[in-house]
């Protein structure tokens, strides 16, 4: 074998504000399944990761419960750790970047930045809550877009136009939090000066440390020239404060990619046989891998490799950059009950149905991948249920009734063996690259192979033969033999279930160097089934158990005229019923063939409906664009000719042109309920 490499290994740290989704097991199982692999193939491979705590979301969440942000984080690090444990994602230590190490590392690394000159300090103007007493990160700013005058834009980006501004340039800003106009307020702050980099970093892409996509991106980034990074916030803060700048904390993403220094860092104090110095150090030999989502590549790309140079430590061996996971083809969405968290997939199936799906679809590039239930569904009964275990519990039955759990002495096809062991070395190159859909493929065509040996030979008729029994006994030992290699490729994707196959074996652990020479004159265990088949309730439950809980929907009620008679009276509970949010018109657009109707993309601020509305006699499309209104959101939805509607919007008139969808004053906010 080749030397023994050291590699530390990283999945982007989730912050701790939320639970767990299926956006975030993309990430950590392909991250995990490179880690297990290596481990198999002898390495000294180390997986790290930790919550990402600290910043402004953090602290006002707390605020919101009436908790201290240490509480609030604690409690979801003990959530983050159940649910990565049971996805089988073996960290090796996960960590907070709420901790001792962290404050210390990057102190050092600021200090370091500092006395080499990258750090510059100058007086800022900012958006500033006087009700709340404390600076508006840009997404807590709303207000109409300079460019296009949609409103409700946050103020950084216009989601109607895709204009980019400062804060300032918003018209009619107002705060998120308290509905107030901000002021504007100097502060100081501090700068990390990327540019004094920008050498050093088209150097370092140049090296094959990105993909070849990212390194197209990081050329666009070089070319509009490199900026001066704002690293720190002002009080109130959740964070570290600086040293020597009382009041001033690092920004969130300066200290957050230390955490995996820090979480490396604490987990050397409990084991004798890593040195942090080891991995860490400028001459370092030893490799670092991160593993992150396409969105914060600017962060690991730039500013990371940047801040550990300046700071004197070593630079990331790797960047592998994924694409974002759409259920069914579509962003996640609670209203379609496909914004999944790990508890409620977990609640319904096995974790191992979702590492191999995910497995089966990923490649090394960073396109998106998506998780469509029905072919998940399927897949995992063709191929797992279907092939791979299949070809277990074909044979071990034989061995077990007529051989008392032996294996032959012999295998009855050795060269098919010898075949599958063959096979080993692409498998592992594609592992290696992060080409798990290839390696997934490679794997299933074993397993159509050794089925079809199963097939060819017949155990099942030879043994009522009295004079083959021996063949039986061999042709099961070759069928559970080519079974256990398939187990070993897959084992890096199903670490749970090559357990149980371990134990029905009765051999160590399987590893990529142990399984050359097959299994014979052996005793087993009983064959235990391996795995059922997922049914289609299961997943059928956990896209309800996804939605919203709200009430019933009310029943839908046509436009109103001011002729109409008052309807007859309700109860409070009754109108309490309906949930009626502010949602501003993301999009309006005609709909091929339906003469009243319109297709509207309702935004709510935490998510997106599809609402079809008949109020085409009455607007044109461009003119709803950027427009608040009212809807109904927890109308149960409806399926129509044309797609889902999911909501209603509310619109009073006789009809034809006089028709007039209600607006809320400016102020009011996507996603707040009208009461
Ligand atoms: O985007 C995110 O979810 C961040 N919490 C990732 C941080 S990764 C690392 F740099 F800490
Ligand atoms: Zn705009």
């Amino acid at each position: 074998m080749a030397s023994k490499r050291k590699i530390l290994v990283t999945s982007a740290l989730p912050y701790a504000n939320g639970s767990l989704h299926l956006g975030h097991l993309v990430e950590t199982i392909q991250t995990d399944i490179w880690v297990r692999f290596q481990k198999m193939q002898g390495h000294q491979c180390i997986y790290v990761c930790a919550d990402d705590t600290h910043g402004t979301p953090i602290m006002l969440k707390a605020q919101q419960e009436n908790i201290s942000p240490e509480q609030l984080i604690a409690r979801i690090h003990q959530e983050h750790q159940e649910d990565f444990k049971a996805f089988a994602i073996g960290f090796d230590n996960y960590h907070s970047t709420h901790s001792a190490e962290n404050q210390a590392l990057s102190n050092t690394i600021y200090y370091h930045l500092q006395d080499a000159g990258h750090i510059s300090k100058r007086v800022i103007k900012q958006a500033y809550d006087p009700i709340k007493e404390m600076f508006l990160p840009d997404r807590f700013i709303r207000g109409e877009c300079p460019r296009c005058g949609a409103a409700d834009q946050y103020g950084d980006s216009c989601e109607v136009c895709g204009a980019t501004y400062s804060p300032a340039d918003l018209k009619n800003a107002v705060s998120a939090l308290s509905g107030v106009k901000p002021v504007e307020k100097e502060s100081e702050h501090h700068f990390f000066k990327l540019q004094d980099f920008e050498t050093m970093l088209q150097q370092w892409m140049q090296g094959e440390h990105v993909q070849r996509e990212v390194a197209h991106k990081m050329d666009e980034w070089f070319h509009a020239g490199l900026q001066e990074w704002d690293i720190s916030r002002d009080a109130p803060y959740f964070g570290f404060e600086i040293p020597d700048a009382p009041g001033k904390y690092y920004y969130v993403w300066l200290d957050a990619p230390v955490g995996y220094m820090a979480s490396f860092k604490n987990l050397c104090d409990r084991r004798d046989d890593l040195k942090f110095n080891d991995y860490w150090q400028a001459d370092s030999t030893a490799e670092l891998h991160h593993f992150i989502g396409k969105d914060i590549v600017y962060f690991h790309a730039l500013f990371w490799p940047a801040m550990l140079q300046g700071a004197g430590f070593r630079k990331p061996s790797a960047i592998h950059v994924h694409g974002f996971l759409t259920v069914n083809g579509q962003k996640m969405s609670k209203s379609r009950g496909t914004f999944i968290t790990a508890r409620t997939y977990l609640q319904h199936l096995d974790a191992e149905y979702l590492r191999y799906y995910i497995a089966a679809k990923l490649s090394s590039g960073i396109e998106d991948i998506d998780l469509s239930l029905e072919d998940f569904q399927l897949r995992v009964n063709a191929d797992l249920v279907g092939k791979v275990v299949n070809i277990a519990s074909r044979c071990a039955g034989f061995i077990q009734k007529k051989f008392d759990n032996r294996l032959a002495a012999a295998l009855h096809q050795p060269a098919l063996y010898q075949d599958f062991v063959a096979a080993g070395k692409s498998i592992a190159e594609y592992f290696a690259a992060c080409d798990y859909s290839k390696a997934v493929r490679e794997i299933m065509a074993l397993a159509d192979r050794a089925n079809q040996y199963v097939d060819e030979q017949k155990p099942w008729v030879l043994v009522k033969d009295g004079s083959r029994q021996a063949e039986v006994q061999a042709i099961c030992t070759t069928g559970l033999n080519l079974f256990r290699v398939l187990i070993t490729y897959l084992k890096p994707i199903l670490p749970l279930t090559a357990e149980r196959v371990e134990t029905f074996f009765n051999i160590p652990a399987l590893d990529w160097t142990n399984y050359s020479a097959p299994l014979c004159n052996h005793q087993i265990q009983d064959y235990q089934a391996l795995m059922t088949r997922i049914e289609k309730d299961k997943l059928d439950a956990i896209v309800d158990a996804s939605r919203p809980t709200t009430p019933p929907a009310a029943a839908p009620t046509p436009a109103a005229t001011s002729q109409d008679p008052i309807a007859g009276e309700i109860s409070y509970d009754d109108f309490a019923k309906i949930d009626l949010r502010v949602a501003r018109i993301a999009k309006a657009e005609h709909v091929e063939g339906a003469d009243k109707l319109l297709r509207l993309t309702l935004d709510l601020g935490t998510e997106q409906r599809q609402v079809f509305a008949g109020i085409k006699s009455a607007y044109k499309p461009e003119d709803l664009t950027g427009r608040l209104t009212v809807m109904v959101a927890n109308l149960a939805p409806r399926k129509m000719k044309f797609g889902m509607s999911e909501g209603m919007v509310l619109a009073a008139g006789p009809g034809g042109k006089d028709l007039w969808i209600l607006q809320p004053d400016s102020g009011a906010q996507p996603g707040m309920r009208i009461k």
